[in-house]
C-alpha cells in the first residue's frame, strides 16, 4: 500500500496574471501587475506603488507573459503527458469584470475559461480554481482604494457568484484568495493597496484584510447555496518561523511572528479572531472597523480545507539589533539559518521545514491540507542539444516530497500537491523569466525576447515517474 491515497491530486499550479498574457485582449481590464516592470526596476512600484506606479517602463512582462492565452491547449496537453491529476490555476478577475465594479460580466473573458475547462476535462484533470490570485482589477485599486474599501467585498462577491453559477458543475475545489497573509508584505498586489508614506500602513492593511476575510466567508456561503458540493479553501503563504536560538526571548519572538500568518487562518478555519489579536492590534495602533453581523459571518462560514504555499522556513530573534540583519530575498524577511543553503534568489531551502509546517498547521486546525505551491526558482541553461538538465530542481522537489510523505505518515490528511510554476512563468516578486520553476522550459527572457517554444526539462520525466508511482519513487 502506498503512503498516499489513490485519489491524491498530483499536479501543478499557475496564476492568470503570471501566465496568460493577452493583457488587453477581448475586453480584459488592467491587472495590478500590468503596471509592473521586471528586474530591479520592479521593487519600487511593487513595494512603494504610490511613488512609482505612474512611471513609464520600457517593458511590462505580464503583457505577453508566456502567452498561455493562446497556447493553453499545447500546455495542458504537456501537463497531461506528465500525468497531472489536477491543475491549480486562477481566473483573471479583470478579464471577467474589466474594471471590477460592473454589474454584468465580460462574456468573452468567460468564454476563454470555458475552453480551459473543456481542455482539462478532455484530459481528466481536476481544476483547482483560485478566485483572486494577486489580481484585483487595477481600476478598483485606483478608484476605490482596493480592499481597504468595504465596497470591494460586494464587487468580489459579484464576480465570485458569476464563477460559482457558471462553473460549479465543473469545479469542486475553490480557493478564495491566494496567500491571504501576503497583504501584509506586498499590499499592492495582495490587496490593491496604494499606501502613502503618511498613512498608517498597518491600519490600512489589517482593515483591508478584514474585508478579504468577510468576502471569503460570504463567498463560501454563496458557493454552498449554488452547489452544496462546492469545497472552499483558504490559502496561506506558510513556512514555520523558527527561533534564532533557544533563548526564551527568541522563542517568544518566533511565536509572535508565526501569529502574523496564523491570524488569517485562525479566522478562516476557526471562525473568529484569536484572543492574541486584541493585544497585537493595540500595539500596532490598529482598530478593525466591523459592521454589525461581521463576527457571525466569520463564525458561520469557515473554510473546508487549508491550502498553502511552502518555499522556506524563517528565522526570528527576540533582539531587534539581530533582526536588523534579516535579508529579504523572499518577500518575507528572515535571518540566515546557518544550517540551510539558499537559492540564487536568497530563498533558504528547508525540506524538513515542510514537515514541520504541515504538522503545525494540522495540529492547530484539524482540517485537510492541500499543498498548492512549492518549488525552486532557479536559472536553467539550455544545452547545445536543446536539453535542460535541472538536477538541482529535482533534488529540491524530491527532498520536499520525502518530507511531505513523512508528514502524511505523521497523520496529516493531505488532499494533493501542486508544485508552483509547473511551466516557466513570470516571477511575481521579480518579474523575471530567468527565475524558472517549471518542468517545461519556455524560451523567453527577462526582456521579452524568445520564441516561446516549450521544451521538456529533465524534471518533466522525473515528475512523470513520481506521479505514476503515486509518490513511491522519488529517486533521481
Ligand atoms: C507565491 C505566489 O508567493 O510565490 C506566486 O503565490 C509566486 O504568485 C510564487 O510566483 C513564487 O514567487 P516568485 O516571486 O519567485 O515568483
Amino acid at each position: 500500500m502506498t503512503v498516499l491515497h489513490k485519489d491524491f491530486l498530483w499536479g501543478g499550479a499557475i496564476a492568470a496574471n503570471q501566465i496568460e498574457g493577452a493583457y488587453d485582449s477581448d475586453g480584459k481590464g488592467l491587472s495590478l501587475v500590468d503596471l509592473l516592470p521586471a528586474g530591479d526596476e520592479r521593487k519600487e512600484p511593487l513595494f512603494n506603488p504610490a511613488k512609482a506606479l505612474s512611471n513609464h517602463f520600457d517593458f511590462y512582462p505580464s503583457h505577453k507573459s508566456i502567452d498561455f492565452y493562446h497556447q493553453y491547449e499545447e500546455d495542458i496537453k504537456l501537463f497531461a503527458e506528465m500525468g497531472f491529476k489536477a491543475l491549480r490555476f486562477s481566473i483573471s478577475w479583470p478579464r471577467i469584470f474589466p474594471n471590477g465594479d460592473e454589474s454584468e460580466p465580460n462574456e468573452s473573458g468567460l468564454a476563454f475559461y470555458d475552453k480551459i475547462f473543456d481542455t482539462l476535462e478532455k484530459y481528466d484533470i481536476e481544476p483547482i480554481v483560485t478566485i483572486n490570485h494577486f489580481d484585483t482589477p487595477y481600476y478598483l485599486a485606483k478608484t476605490y482604494g482596493g480592499w481597504y474599501n468595504r465596497k470591494t467585498i460586494d464587487f468580489f462577491l459579484n464576480y465570485a457568484t458569476v464563477l460559482f453559477e457558471r462553473y460549479s458543475h465543473r469545479v469542486k475545489y475553490w480557493i478564495t484568495h491566494n496567500e491571504i497573509n501576503m497583504i501584509l508584505h506586498i499590499p499592492y498586489i495582495g490587496g490593491g493597496l496604494i499606501i502613502k508614506d503618511e498613512d498608517n500602513a498597518n491600519q490600512i492593511k489589517y482593515q483591508a484584510a478584514h474585508h478579504q476575510l468577510i468576502a471569503s466567508s460570504l463567498a463560501t456561503k454563496i458557493a454552498k447555496c449554488v452547489d452544496k458540493d462546492n469545497t472552499i479553501g483558504c490559502m496561506l503563504a506558510a513556512g514555520d518561523v523558527y527561533p534564532n536560538t533557544c533563548h526564551p526571548n527568541d522563542i517568544m519572538a518566533a511565536v509572535q511572528k508565526n501569529r502574523e500568518q496564523y491570524i488569517f487562518i485562525d479566522v478562516q478555519a476557526r471562525g473568529a479572531y484569536p484572543n492574541y489579536s486584541k493585544r497585537m492590534f493595540e500595539e500596532l495602533g490598529v482598530t478593525i472597523n466591523k459592521e454589525v453581523g461581521d463576527d457571525e459571518i466569520l463564525k458561520q462560514y469557515p473554510v473546508d480545507y487549508i491550502s498553502f504555499s511552502y518555499y522556506s522556513s524563517r528565522l526570528e530573534s527576540g533582539d531587534d539589533a539581530i533582526n536588523k540583519h534579516k535579508s529579504s530575498g523572499n518577500a518575507f524577511a528572515s535571518l540566515k539559518n546557518p544550517y540551510l543553503e539558499s537559492s540564487n534568489w536568497g530563498w533558504q531551502i528547508d525540506p524538513v521545514g515542510l514537515r514541520v509546517t504541515m504538522n503545525q498547521i494540522y495540529d492547530r486546525y484539524q482540517k485537510p491540507l492541500f499543498i498548492v505551491e512549492n518549488g525552486l526558482g532557479e536559472i536553467d541553461e539550455v544545452q547545445d542539444d536543446g536539453a535542460i538538465h535541472d538536477s538541482y530542481r529535482i533534488k529540491y522537489l524530491s527532498e520536499h516530497l520525502a518530507q511531505m510523505l513523512e508528514a502524511v505518515k505523521d497523520g496529516v490528511p493531505l488532499l494533493g500537491y501542486t508544485s508552483w510554476g509547473c511551466i516557466d512563468i513570470v516571477s511575481a516578486g521579480s518579474g523575471e523569466m530567468k527565475k524558472r520553476y517549471g518542468y517545461i522550459y519556455v524560451d523567453r527572457d527577462n526582456k521579452g525576447q524568445g520564441s516561446l517554444k516549450r521544451t521538456r526539462k529533465d524534471s518533466f520525466y522525473w515528475y512523470q515517474k513520481v506521479i505514476h508511482s503515486n509518490g513511491e519513487d522519488l529517486s533521481y
